[in-house]
């Protein structure tokens, strides 16, 4: 079973693989999902997609994103059941590995449910696990009622808030493990892309300094789309001062009218302020993720 190159004419068949082997299967969010994912700024299908093919059929994919500027590619994959473990997925993470080299990174990182057997492949390629990422669920009835702090403020993103919003984003996040910095570019991109809104992004204001914001996006879920905190931070000075919940809740309250009944998130269980800020809201742990990592030796 050869795996070939992504060529823009296997699209549609791809888009249809991934809506029918994502849990669960779904169509319209989940196809405008990955279109989104494929056409983003700076991945470059058709030289950092590999399809693993039988016969006309589609049975796996793999993504390399090139994260360059922190010396990392991310590699997504994903494989129909009956192939786990085989030698067919091998050879696909095999040339998902090379293809991430040759892009001159430091490492690559792929990251697995903690209960799939994808991990046992990956340490067999020579990748050892290095963060557990959790996934949480908030599904209470309704949130408490809490003021802003005197002086504060918050808003939802506004056209011309692009440039707000890259400054916010990587201002907050520099310096978190994974976190690569932002181009205005790849920030309008995504406000744009299928599971975000701009009612969604929200900004907390301190008078006019801005202070963090909270990017909730859709994603598809059992009982239909799932509201997610996809994004939320506080910039470094005004850390620590307990106003990350105000921005949350924003974004919570949104997600709750929007229609929500539950809200997820997924978060580094390293990251202690994080982790605290979830768990005092109600979040609950619901499974784990397992970051895998492969060093390029002489980089
Ligand atoms: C995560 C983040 C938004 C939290 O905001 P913050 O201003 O640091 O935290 P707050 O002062 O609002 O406190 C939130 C909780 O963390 C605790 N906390 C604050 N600083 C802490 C620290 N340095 N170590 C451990 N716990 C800490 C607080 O006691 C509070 O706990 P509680 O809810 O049980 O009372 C902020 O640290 C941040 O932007 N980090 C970088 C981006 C990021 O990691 N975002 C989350 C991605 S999932």
């Amino acid at each position: 079973m050869p795996v070939v190159n992504y060529t823009n004419n296997r699209q549609p068949a791809l888009v249809q693989f991934v809506a029918s082997h994502s849990s669960p299967p779904s169509q319209d969010l989940c196809r405008g999902i990955f279109q989104g994912v494929l056409g983003q700024p700076g991945l470059n299908p058709t030289e950092n997609g590999l399809v693993l093919e039988q016969s006309g059929d589609i049975k796996g994919l793999a993504l390399v994103f090139p994260e360059v500027p922190i010396g990392r590619s991310i590699i997504e994959l994903m494989t129909v059941p009956e192939l786990a473990g085989s030698p067919e997925v091998q050879a696909l993470v095999e040339s998902a590995v090379a293809r991430a080299q040759a892009l001159g990174v430091n490492v690559a990182h792929v990251c697995v449910p903690s209960d799939s057997d994808r991990g046992t492949l990956l340490q067999q390629l020579g990748f050892s696990h290095v963060r557990t990422y959790l996934d949480m669920l908030w599904s209470e009835d309704s949130l408490p009622k809490l003021d802003l702090p005197a002086g504060f403020s918050a808003r939802p993103f506004r056209n011309g808030d692009t440039a707000l919003l890259t400054r916010v984003q990587n201002n907050a996040f520099t310096g978190s493990w994974g976190f690569c910095p932002n181009t205005e570019e790849q920030i309008e991109y995504r406000v744009h892309m299928a599971n975000s809104t701009k009612k969604g992004i929200l900004f907390l204001f301190d008078g006019d300094n801005p202070a963090g914001y909270c990017w909730t996006v859709r994603v598809p879920a059992e009982s239909g789309p799932r509201g997610m905190i996809g994004m939320i931070g506080i910039t470094p000075e005004y850390r620590g001062k307990g106003i990350s919940r105000h921005i949350l809740q924003a974004g919570m309250e949104h997600l709750l009218q929007s229609g929500s009944k539950e809200i997820g998130l997924e978060v580094d269980g390293d990251n202690d302020p994080a982790v605290r800020l979830y768990t005092s809201t109600g979040f609950k742990i619901t499974g784990q993720r397992h970051w895998f990592e492969r060093v390029f030796p002489g980089t």
